[in-house]
């Protein structure tokens, strides 16, 4: 999309893609050299980090040299009838040219399938979908499965072209059965030449698929931990934005609005949004417009702060307030005295579950909030001591 002076050139929510993606240029380098090595990788991060955008970014970079990079997003895919459609759609997708498109040809590797699927062309764009009915013999259903599986491997073995298969939210796997890790595994493992990438953000399912020396996909993969957004790069992406636009921003706004976000993308663009609609036309973005859009994410994100704040146990509630004032050790004495919080057990078991629901990271006994945001809403509306 063109950028004009009346659109404002930051996203959040959606795929950050093209211009609206910012740096992540070793990762986007580092992941594209994996897939052509066919080297499997497992990319950890917190939610909203830009897991699925840096795929795309690379699978886009590596469409140009012929790579097949099928993917899938397991949360778009509750049973195993779902997941073979979208196996299927994608791998028709990377193997069917435009010109090709509809020919028996690119067709017939689903025709040997157990499962006959049945094939839809949206009129509109001429793209196709696949579905499988539901009501199958379960064996039919993980033929079918294994059979999609390997279909990536020999497509692209055929074609002497590099192959990926991703899997967005792999987490959601042993959801959908949990005999499914077994029957991917023992597909995957056949096929050294083909990178298999898996995203996924609940830290503590996605550990214990990886990293548990009794489940299947135990060490199969290496593991890329991707981070935040180093503050020079997103800084410069920032001015720039805001210059094709025609207005500005000064570096020592950037600062203080990197500063609070920590640079978490998603909290980022969003920020960087309501300053820019902050901000007049034509004219430079001050503290002043800075504080302003600070309230406005606050109330744009207050009715997701209630539901998290009235569903969180009270011992949570304390330990929540606490750490807005201070992120810290709130297992040692002095820190619980400073606070007023209950013994070390109960504080354990609440810090336990605000990780679990990704609202607060720790490593090593320190702890802080991860939800972008949450600090301040807390402290501007149920901050300790406060009337609320
Ligand atoms: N490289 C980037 N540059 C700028 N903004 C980014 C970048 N990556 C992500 N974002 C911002 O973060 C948001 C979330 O990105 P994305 O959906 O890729 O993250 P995710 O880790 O896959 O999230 P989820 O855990 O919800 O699946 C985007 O809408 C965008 O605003
Ligand atoms: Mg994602």
């Amino acid at each position: 999309m063109a950028q004009t002076a009346h659109t404002n050139p930051f996203r959040f929510g959606a795929l950050a893609l093209d211009e609206s993606f910012a740096d992540r240029e070793s990762e986007i380098a580092e992941l594209a050299n994996d897939i052509r090595n066919g080297q499997d990788v497992v990319v950890f991060a917190p939610r909203r980090y830009g897991k699925s955008s840096l795929v795309w970014s690379a699978a886009r970079g590596l469409a140009s040299e012929r790579v097949m990079v099928a993917q899938v997003d397991l949360i778009t895919t509750p049973t195993k009838e779902r997941l073979a459609a979208a196996l299927a759609t994608t791998i028709y997708e990377q193997i069917a040219s435009p010109l090709e498109r509809a020919r028996e040809k690119t067709l017939a590797p689903f025709r040997g399938l157990q499962i006959q699927p049945t094939i839809t062309i949206d009129p509109a764009d001429g793209s196709f979908a696949f579905s499988f009915g539901v009501g199958r013999k379960a064996a039919d259903i993980d033929a079918t499965l294994e059979r999609l599986l390997e279909l990536p491997a020999e497509l692209g073995g055929a074609g002497d072209r590099h192959t990926a298969l991703v899997m967005d939210e792999f987490q959601e796997i042993v959801d959908i059965d949990p005999d499914l890790p077994k029957l991917l595994r023992s597909v995957f493992q056949r096929q050294p030449e083909v990178a298999h990438v898996y995203l996924g953000s609940k830290r503590h399912i996605m550990e214990r698929i990886f990293s548990d020396a009794n489940e299947p996909f135990w060490r199969s993969a290496k593991q890329m931990e991707l981070g935040t957004i180093d503050a020079e790069p997103f800084a410069a992406f920032i001015a720039d934005r805001f210059r094709g636009t025609g207005r500005t921003v000064d570096e020592g706004t950037v600062g203080e609005l990197l500063a609070l976000t920590d640079g978490h993308p998603y909290a980022t663009q969003e920020f960087a949004y309501f300053l820019w609609e902050q901000t007049p036309g034509g004219r430079k973005a001050s503290s002043e417009h800075l504080r302003r859009a600070l309230a406005a994410v606050l109330r744009s994100e207050h009715a997701h702060f209630g539901l998290l704040w009235e569903s969180a146990a009270t011992v949570q509630k304390l330990v929540l307030q606490a750490l807005a004032r201070e992120p810290g050790r709130p297992f040692t004495a002095e820190y619980r005295t400073r606070h007023n919080l209950p013994p070390a057990t109960s504080v354990q078991k609440a810090l336990r579950a605000l990780e679990q629901r990704e609202v607060v990271v720790g490593a090593d006994g320190a702890y802080r909030i991860v939800e972008p945001f949450l600090a301040e809403w807390v402290e501007a509306n149920v901050g300790a001591g406060s009337h609320h």
